[in-house]
């Protein structure tokens, strides 16, 4: 008896921490959501550039790793800029970035940066 109290007590223990880890998760994902700059202008758009989109596409915008399309040559609309950040490439090759899908940018600084690469272009 004093055993299947005990182990009714672990069992409860793991569900209570495992709904516990649960609840914090689900926190952190929705803090992700909301943390983070809400206007363009306290975007550091340089700084998430370069986390973010140098290893592939370069400093300059055509470095071309792992398949990356030249940002420099690039004549892509803003809309499917965005759309393309937000949620990958249909090709699988470039990740997708928006929060929806558990990347690290929010949509203010998915617009930031699709609004930076046109400076690449020349
Ligand atoms: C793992 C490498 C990789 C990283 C990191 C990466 N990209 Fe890409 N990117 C690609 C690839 C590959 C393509 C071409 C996808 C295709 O073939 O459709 C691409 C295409 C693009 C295009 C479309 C260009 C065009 O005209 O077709 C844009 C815009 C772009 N990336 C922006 C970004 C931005 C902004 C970041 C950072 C948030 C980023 N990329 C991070 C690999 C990467």
């Amino acid at each position: 008896m004093a055993d299947l109290a005990g182990s009714n007590f672990i069992k409860t223990t793991i569900v209570t921490l495992s709904l516990l880890a649960g609840a914090c998760n689900n926190e952190k994902n929705s803090i992700s959501t909301e943390v983070g700059p809400t206007t363009l202008e306290e975007v550091n758009v340089l700084k998430l550039y370069i986390r973010h989109c140098v290893d592939c596409h370069g400093e300059n915008g055509d470095l071309g790793l792992m398949g990356a399309k030249s940002l420099v040559t690039s004549a892509m609309p803003i809309s499917e800029r965005i759309e393309l950040i937000t949620h990958g490439s249909k090709n699988g090759k470039m990740k997708p970035f928006g929060v929806e899908h558990y990347g690290d940018l929010n949509t203010i600084e998915i617009e930031a940066l699709a609004k930076y690469i046109e400076t690449l272009r020349h």
